[in-house]
């Protein structure tokens, strides 16, 4: 049994499995090297190839527990039709969105087009590198899905909340997103996945109607994902009530934001936890690393716990302090 599903199921495993968010990306420098002869970052995921390699570099650097596949959380916009740049510095530019287009998109032409993902999946998971391993498949979480397709950029840059106001056609557009939502995940599985994680990087944009725009569109691709037989681990980054969107939504694993006191969700959640150190911690230095993520370590030393951090990995973050990283959790008794 790999390290993380011990850990999922038996509440006295010992040592602490890792993985990191984005460990596949621009912190390292043979990322890098691929990067900067691939300006076109969706063609570069698009390359079952390359991205299987990118996949596999951090897990040869630091022999991490579980391998992400390399991908993004926007492939699913561009599998239904809407155009998507990466732009250097400006982070995604989505193109038009057309309803009816996608309303007509099927669901051959949408695996199809992210057919590579799914072979990368697959070349990964057959890899001996990963004997013993999880494959992490992932998607978005129909909410944050919804605002990149709306907003047409990170709400980061700008946001103009009027374009929430209209609840019928955000209804539709969730629906439209999660059935093929569901179409990805089932893919990633079939071709070897044996996590999926929900990234809701913008859940904490809403402040009402949460339980109609996050909880239940998760709560239905979970339980989606539970009828396959899958564990599935949910980020609801910026949410104020982690305890309640545990007791609704049921993941099988709950990852915290780094905003989030450590010492509150132990008292309130039962399932197991993953993540939570924030991470400019890796910005700093060795001692103060040790004394932080130690902090996560001695909270959660009785209770089922996956290191990560409380978001993606930043690209400024240096190899030594990563390979520290790895030696304070595994060294952890
Ligand atoms: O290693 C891994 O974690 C696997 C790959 C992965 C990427 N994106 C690759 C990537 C994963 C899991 C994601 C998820 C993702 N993508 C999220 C959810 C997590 C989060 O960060 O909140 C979101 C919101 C996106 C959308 C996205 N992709 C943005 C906003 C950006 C630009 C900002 C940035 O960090 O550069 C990306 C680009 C992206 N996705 C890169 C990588 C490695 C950087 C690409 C580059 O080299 O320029």
């Amino acid at each position: 049994m790999t390290p993380i599903q011990d850990c999922l199921i038996n509440k006295n495993h010992k040592i602490n499995p890792i993985w990191i968010m984005r460990q596949a990306g621009r912190y390292l420098p043979e990322f890098r090297e691929i990067r900067s002869k691939n300006p076109n970052f969706i063609k570069l995921c698009l390359n079952e190839n390359l991205s299987s390699e990118i996949t596999l570099q951090p897990i040869k650097r630091f022999d991490f527990d579980a391998a992400i596949i390399f991908s993004d959380i926007l492939m699913l916009p561009y599998g239904l039709g809407q155009e998507i740049k990466f732009e250097k510095g400006s982070g995604p530019k989505l193109g038009k969105l057309d309803l009816d287009l996608i309303t007509n998109v099927s669901k051959d032409e949408f695996s199809r087009k992210l057919n590579p993902i799914y072979k990368s999946i697959s070349n990964i998971s057959s890899n001996i590198i990963c004997k013993n391993k999880d494959i992490i498949g992932f998607v978005g979480a129909p909410w944050t899905i919804l605002v990149y397709m709306i907003n047409k950029m990170s709400p980061k840059k700008s946001l103009s909340k009027e374009i929430f106001n209209d609840k019928l056609f955000i209804n539709k557009l969730l629906s439209i997103i999660t059935k093929f939502l569901k179409i990805h995940i089932e893919n990633q599985i079939k071709a070897g996945a044996t996590i999926i994680q929900i990234f809701d990087s913008w859940a904490g944009l809403l402040e009402d109607n949460i339980s109609e725009f996050i909880y239940e569109p998760t709560l239905n691709l979970v339980n989606h994902i539970k009828k396959l037989d899958v564990p599935v681990v949910c980020f609801p980054r910026g949410i104020k009530d982690y305890k309640n969107f545990c007791e609704v939504v049921k993941p099988d694993m709950v990852n915290i934001d780094y905003n989030i006191d450590p010492k509150k969700i132990i008292k309130e959640i039962e399932i197991p936890v993953q993540g939570g150190l924030d991470p400019k911690i890796l910005l700093t230095d060795r001692e103060n690393l040790q004394k932080e993520a130690t902090k996560y370590l001695q909270i959660f030393k009785d209770h089922p716990y996956v290191f990560n951090l409380g978001h993606g990995i930043l690209p400024e973050t240096k190899i030594e302090m990563v390979e520290e990283l790895v030696k304070i959790v595994r060294d952890f008794k």
